[in-house]
């Protein structure tokens, strides 16, 4: 990671451009220039997927196109966020080194073909990148025009080649350093699977070992580490060449493949390509899936984060290629903004001729002209973000926060029960984020190694595993005046997967009051419901239905605010609070139906005086906010088919949008608030 910072005086707005495609068709780079520049756009990703025009033969390098480019856009005010080339090769590359390729879980090696695919221990691949991006490096180094590197793109994948196996087997020497430690950590006297020596390990296989829950668990781990090992090898590469400009890489919606923490700790900025499918249903809860994702990007390094891409009309991959209603474009890419992103880049500038993405959504299409639709929605958001640039330097403050980790998550869905038929961790805690976001609270997404001092709520929904001593963490939370609330399913298994003895949720029995004695899997026709107490302290009225999951907790000091509603354990506890220390820790027994979160939530902010964005919130109404030294600034955003009345408070004063009170549907208002 370098130490330096995009110096942003506006907000990057453009896209991945792929000129290598039309290197036969001058005119048509001369056209893009005048529509780059008529859009408003300031800044194109170069050379992703460049390798085999740049190095079209073995060590036979052709620099020269990209630097006429390069040069020209700058000279035309736009600048260049440049790719190295390794997320597809060329196949010269895989001809010349086999061991390149790829070997799938089930030990069959790939042939060439696609792109991501590629070995990432091969010391082959790793040289020939590093040949590469030294040389990219010393060629733009100096350049003014290039502004950030972009490394790779969208690392995915694994690979189980002999190579791998090797490193796997070494990266778990170093870390268990005795094979009998392993072998307690991984439980292997299960069935008889004790191993007499590191030399016996496989990755886990669809044809060998695949229900050893700790060998799944450390793979997923060993994978991410090699992807690491690689990404800092290509950034190194960089290094030597002498480029010291900032370094991302784009990440992907809600992958489950990496633990991009860890990646995002050698990075300089994280940037992800955001693709939801807009217009499919009930437009808010599309928002609040695509704002929880932000949400994530921006707090892996609690700091703003870069929209890398997304898509100006429709992506021609997803089941149906749905054109953007009008107006829904510039609402998706201020609502990044909003959420923390300094940028707003599309995939693609220009629509490719031919292959697999020839009718994927571009800037310029086939046609070819500015008189479309979409290039006018292009033109008129990059306008909005010249409009907004006084909010470039703020930051997203949050004062409540939810843990959604991905080694909880890798161990949880691999675990045999309690549901096979799924435990919808994701959904769970999109419930919860949901009812925040409502509340108009912003929400930091954040993992287990991340601090919690900085907030008033944390919501762990499904903490299964507990690591990174997050039982000490949210003990001295609530202890300190914090408010706590867990669900079912929480502190069972420690970070090899081994169950805790002695009571769930580990180590935190005295902060909730209680103990999970049983937990019931529910068949996806059952339901169950949670009943309000009379006079609970919430002043909870409404019954909520719950379905998949019912905790049954023994009180052991906690009130119970619900009880649940049939089957035998009608009239236990579903709902329970527990004063400990200064704060109170909440227990949510069963996975409830969304309305009660939003009920729930609303209550837990009202009593512990825990203050909103802004007060009254229509339905379909989302508000987050972003702060500098001076000011708050305040987006409203209409995701709902209909115009809503707003009254903003006299404090606040209109910078963007229209001033008519009310907002229309993909409507943005920006409102500014003095601090102190
Ligand atoms: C991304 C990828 C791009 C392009 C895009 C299409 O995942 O990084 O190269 O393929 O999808 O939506």
């Amino acid at each position: 990671m370098s130490q330096n910072y995009l110096n942003i005086d506006r907000f990057i707005y453009g896209g991945d451009y792929n000129p290598e495609q039309w290197l036969d068709r001058p005119d048509i780079f001369k056209q893009d220039l005048l529509l780059m520049k008529k859009a408003h756009i300031n800044t194109v990703t170069l050379g992703v997927f460049s390798w085999s025009t740049l190095e079209p033969i073995k060590d036979c390098f052709n620099f020269t196109w990209l630097i006429d480019i390069i040069d020209k856009l700058y000279d035309n005010g736009i600048q260049v966020i440049l790719a190295t080339p390794s997320g597809a090769r060329p196949r010269w590359l895989a001809e010349t080194y086999p061991e390149v390729l790829r070997v799938r879980e089930d030990r069959t090696r790939q042939l060439y073909g696609e792109r991501h695919n590629h070995c990432y221990t091969s010391p082959a691949y790793r040289e020939r990148v590093r040949i590469i991006n030294q040389k990219l490096a010393k060629t733009f180094r100096n350049h003014p025009g290039v502004i950030l590197w972009h490394i790779s793109n969208e690392y995915r994948g694994e690979c189980h080649c002999p190579l791998c196996q090797e490193a796997f087997r070494n990266w778990l020497k170093n870390k268990y350093k005795d094979i009998d430690s392993l072998n307690r950590a991984w439980w292997t006297t299960f069935w008889s699977h004790t191993y007499n020596s590191f030399h016996q390990i496989e990755s886990p296989s669809s044809i060998g070992d695949h229900g050893l829950h700790g060998l799944n668990l450390d793979w997923k781990r060993f994978v991410t580490d090699q992807t690491v090992d690689f990404m800092c090898e290509e950034i190194h590469a960089l290094r030597d060449g002498g480029a010291t400009q900032p370094v991302t890489t784009n990440f992907m919606d809600d992958y489950k493949g990496l633990n991009y923490y860890n990646l995002a700790k050698h990075i300089d900025y994280v940037s992800w390509d955001s693709y939801p499918t807009w217009n499919k249903e009930d437009e808010i809860c599309t928002a609040y899936d695509t704002a929880m994702q932000h949400d994530l990007m921006r707090s892996m390094k609690q700091k703003p984060f870069l929209l890398m891409e997304s898509c100006p009309s429709s992506p021609n991959w997803q089941t149906v290629s749905k054109l953007k209603k009008p107006g829904l474009l510039q609402s998706a890419s201020l609502q990044a903004v909003a959420h923390g992103s300094n940028s707003v880049q599309y995939f693609q500038i220009r629509q490719s001729r031919g292959s697999f993405e020839k009718f994927h959504g571009a800037v310029i299409d086939h046609y070819g002209g500015s008189d479309t639709r979409v290039f006018n929605e292009v033109t008129e958001t990059g306008a909005s973000l010249i409009e907004l640039k006084q909010v470039i330097g703020s930051k997203v403050d949050s004062s409540a926060a939810i843990i959604y980790d991905m080694e909880n998550r890798w161990a949880m869905e691999d675990s045999k029960g309690p549901r096979n038929e799924g435990l919808f961790y994701h959904e769970s805690v999109l419930k919860s984020y949901q009812a925040l976001r409502k509340a108009a609270l912003n929400v930091d997404i954040i993992n287990m190694e991340q601090s919690l001092d900085s907030y008033k709520l944390v919501v762990a929904p499904m903490l299964y595993m507990f690591r990174a001593g997050i039982e000490i963490k949210l003990r001295s939370f609530v202890e300190n005046g914090g408010i706590l609330i867990m669900t079912y399913w929480s502190g069972i298994v420690n970070e090899t997967d081994l169950c805790y003895l002695g009571g769930t949720p580990h180590s935190l029995l005295d902060v909730f009051g209680l103990r999970s004695k049983e937990i019931d899997g529910l068949y996806e026709w059952e339901e169950n419901s949670l009943i309000p107490i009379p006079e609970n302290s919430l002043q909870l009225h409404t019954s909520y239905k719950c379905k998949n999951l019912c905790d049954l907790v023994q009180l052991n000091g906690a009130t119970p605010l619900m009880n649940y509603g049939s089957d035998f354990y009608q009239g236990t506890p579903a709902l329970t609070v527990n004063q400990y220390g200064k704060g109170y820790a909440y227990y949510i027994c069963a996975d409830a139906e969304e309305p009660f979160y939003h009920d729930l939530y609303a209550k837990i902010l009202a009593k512990h005086h825990i203050h909103s964005i802004l007060n009254t919130i229509p339905d379909g109404i989302e508000v987050t906010s972003r702060t500098d030294d001076e000011y708050e600034y305040i987006f409203i955003q209409n995701f709902s088919s209909r115009t809503l009345d707003i009254v903003l408070p006299k404090t606040m004063d209109i910078i963007y949008g229209n001033k008519d009170g009310n907002i229309r549907q993909y409507e943005t208002i920006v409102s500014r608030k003095k601090l102190f």
